[in-house]
Order: C-alpha cells, then sequence, then structure tokens
C-alpha cells in the first residue's frame, strides 16, 4: 500500500522541479522511483527534510541542494503518521518533524503519502504528538506541556534519548484526542524550549492514500 502511494506521487513530478523529499519507509518508495526516472534523464534537484533522507537520495544518484541555494521549492513528497479529514497531519515518527515542517512552508505543493491505517477521525488518537526541544531544560520543558493534560516521554532508542538531526530530544505528547489542533499547535510552539511540534496545519494540498482498494486521492475539496 505504502508503495502504491510512493509510486503514484512520483507522476506528479516534471522536468526542472526543486524538490522537497520528505523521510519515512512510504517516502523510499517515492525515492526509489524518483532515482529510476533520473537514471532515464529526469532532471530535478531534491532537498532532504532528513540525514536518513539524504543517505538514500545520495544511494539513488538524486543530486540534491539546499534551502540556501533553492528556496523555492515546487512540490515536496512526505509522509504522515495521521490524517484527519481537513488533511491535518501529525509528523515526526521518524523525528524529522522540525525540518519536514520548515520545507512544507517553503513549497508551492505538498503532497502526502500514506497508507489508509493513518487516517483518522481526530489527530492524536492512535499516536502521541512529537514535540522537538532543545536539551537545555528539557525537563521543565515537558512539565509546561504536561499542563495540556497530555503524557509525556522523553523519545528512547536502545535506552538512550533519541537524539535529532538538529541535535535536540524529541518529547511524545500523548493526548486521548486532540481537538483543537490549529490552537494547540501555537500553544505548544509558544512554550521556551520548544524548537517545533509535529501538528502541520494548513501545509497539505492533497493526501495520496495507498488501500487494499487501490489508490485514493484526497484534496482539500475534492475526493476522487
Ligand atoms: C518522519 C515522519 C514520517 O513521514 C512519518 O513518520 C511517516 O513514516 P512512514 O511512512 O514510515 O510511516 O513524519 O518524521
Amino acid at each position: 500500500m505504502k508503495k502504491l502511494a510512493g509510486e503514484k506521487a512520483a507522476e506528479y513530478i516534471s522536468d526542472g522541479m526543486v524538490l522537497g523529499l520528505g523521510t519515512g519507509s512510504t517516502v523510499k518508495y517515492v525515492l526509489q522511483k524518483i532515482g529510476e526516472l533520473v537514471r532515464q534523464g529526469l532532471d530535478i534537484k531534491g532537498i532532504p527534510t532528513s540525514m536518513q533522507t539524504k543517505k538514500i537520495a545520495n544511494e539513488y544518484n538524486i543530486p540534491l541542494t539546499t534551502l540556501e541555494d533553492n528556496p523555492e521549492i515546487d512540490l515536496t513528497i512526505d509522509g504522515a503518521d495521521e490524517v484527519d479529514s481537513r488533511l491535518n497531519l501529525i509528523k515526526g515518527g521518524g523525528g524529522a518533524l522540525t525540518r519536514e515542517k520548515i520545507i512544507a512552508y517553503h513549497s508551492k505543493k505538498v503532497i502526502i503519502v500514506i497508507d489508509e491505517s493513518k487516517i483518522v477521525k481526530a489527530l492524536g488518537i492512535d499516536i502521541p504528538l512529537p514535540v522537538e526541544v532543545v536539551k537545555f531544560g528539557w525537563g521543565s520543558t515537558k512539565k509546561a506541556l504536561e499542563e495540556f493534560g497530555c503524557t509525556v516521554e522523553l523519545r528512547k532508542i536502545m535506552g538512550e534519548p533519541y537524539i535529532t538531526d538538529n541535535s535536540n530530544y524529541i518529547l511524545d505528547c500523548e493526548f486521548d484526542r486532540i481537538n483543537d489542533p490549529e490552537g494547540l499547535e501555537q500553544e505548544i510552539n509558544n512554550i521556551p524550549g520548544v524548537v517545533e511540534n509535529g501538528l502541520f496545519i494548513g501545509l497539505v494540498d492533497e493526501v495520496i492514500v495507498g488501500s487494499k482498494q487501490g489508490i485514493m486521492t484526497l484534496g482539500k475539496e475534492v475526493v476522487s
């Protein structure tokens, strides 16, 4: 299902584009396809949203650039952990949310690729909301986040704190459900020490869903 969605998204790419390259296992199929198209002569440049994506893009010989050299991105293709009916997202399962949000914000068009399990009635139902925080004072930042009524865990990998590509920590905030994603996104980012949170509000143009029935495309207004 992820492969179906990833390959479909690659159809939106055309010659000369600057592409934002998202992160995750679904995007890996997009990168694979882009690599194939580049071998066949497609002329694009990609801006990776993580070290992981940069490594994969290099393996596929995808030409890379930076936001400094190409500040206008034509199209970004990324994954998501949850998608609601208004195409708002939770991202950051892979820890790349800050760079992903910067890239999405500066893109003319953002396409999200998911399998059908990621569609939810309300954000926060299935997975915690990741929040990237600086290491300094992280315990106090955690307490401030708990004021929103969530349970907060420092993300760890093999018993050690997970470190983002920006050398920060991730605090995973478990809510029963998020009733006001727009408000919460802003309020969390107002806490000193918070770098960015995984709520992506109003940034997405289209969601390509791989399902057992095939491909489904969710647009801002039209569902086909
Ligand atoms: C990384 C992300 C990913 O896009 C998200 O976790 C989805 O990953 P996958 O396609 O592997 O399910 O936000 O920070």
